[in-house]
């Protein structure tokens, strides 16, 4: 391909954008089947689960209102287009994004407190509270460029929950959940998530050389 037949780069960016939002969205839709309709449907291997689930009834409903609310909100609000066209909306929904992520945190925290998932839900609500405070005040500081890059970390976080259950029907996977895998398994994956976040935010400066 000589270099007029190449596709500009804010063309290859949104393209980019496009089929990262594809892939996030599909990855989503498995785990909600294969999680959460699965469970709702009482599938034996989620049987024990289903029970503590029904158990923790009154804190699950506003830690998944909050936590769906996160999900949804984070890919309307990362548009460019409806940012520029809509920015009341923007910041709207921005706020409820936030109150979302301390409820599911705070929520999600008292959930695992006396399991053996306690210090990995703790450390990934701590990573999820951080980036989503210093998204805000790098919001209200008119700190435009930093503030998209604590919403990519937060929405990292937020991303975990599914990301975390894409392997759930994988039986072995499935029956390391709820001992020490599982505490550790929640910081590895908030790691990974911000970790790969970070590589994409400086894509540019790890792959090119500056000529000065
Ligand atoms: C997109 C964001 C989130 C959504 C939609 C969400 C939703 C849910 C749902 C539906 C469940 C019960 C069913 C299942 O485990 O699949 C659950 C469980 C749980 N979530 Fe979340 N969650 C989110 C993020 C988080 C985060 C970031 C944390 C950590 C701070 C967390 C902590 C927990 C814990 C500890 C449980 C286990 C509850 C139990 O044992 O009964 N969640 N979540």
């Amino acid at each position: 391909m000589t270099t007029s037949t190449l596709p500009a780069l804010p063309a290859l960016r949104s393209r980019f954008k496009t089929l990262l939002w594809v892939g996030l969205g599909s990855t989503a839709l498995f785990v909600f089947i294969t999680s959460e309709v699965l469970l709702m449907t009482d599938y034996p291997m989620y049987h024990a689960y289903r029970l503590q689930v029904i158990a923790d009834r009154l804190l699950l409903i506003p830690h998944t209102l909050a936590g769906i609310f996160a999900l949804l909100i984070g890919p309307i609000n990362f548009s460019s287009r409806i940012r520029q066209q809509h920015l009341q909306l923007h910041r709207v929904l921005g706020r409820i994004y936030v109150i979302s992520v301390f409820i599911g945190a705070a929520t999600g925290v008292a959930l695992a407190t006396g399991r053996p998932g306690f210090p990995g839900t703790s450390m990934q609500a701590a990573a999820w509270i951080v980036c989503t405070t210093a998204a805000l005040i790098t919001a209200r500081n008119h700190q435009i460029a930093q503030h998209r890059q604590w919403m990519a970390r937060s929405y990292a976080v937020t991303f975990t929950f599914v990301s975390s259950r894409v392997l759930n029907l994988w039986p072995r996977y499935w029956s390391h959940l709820g001992d020490t895998f599982a505490a550790v398994g929640v910081i590895a994956f908030t790691l990974a998530s911000l970790l790969i976040v970070d590589i994409g935010l400086n894509w540019r400066e790890l792959t090119t050389r500056r000529s000065d």
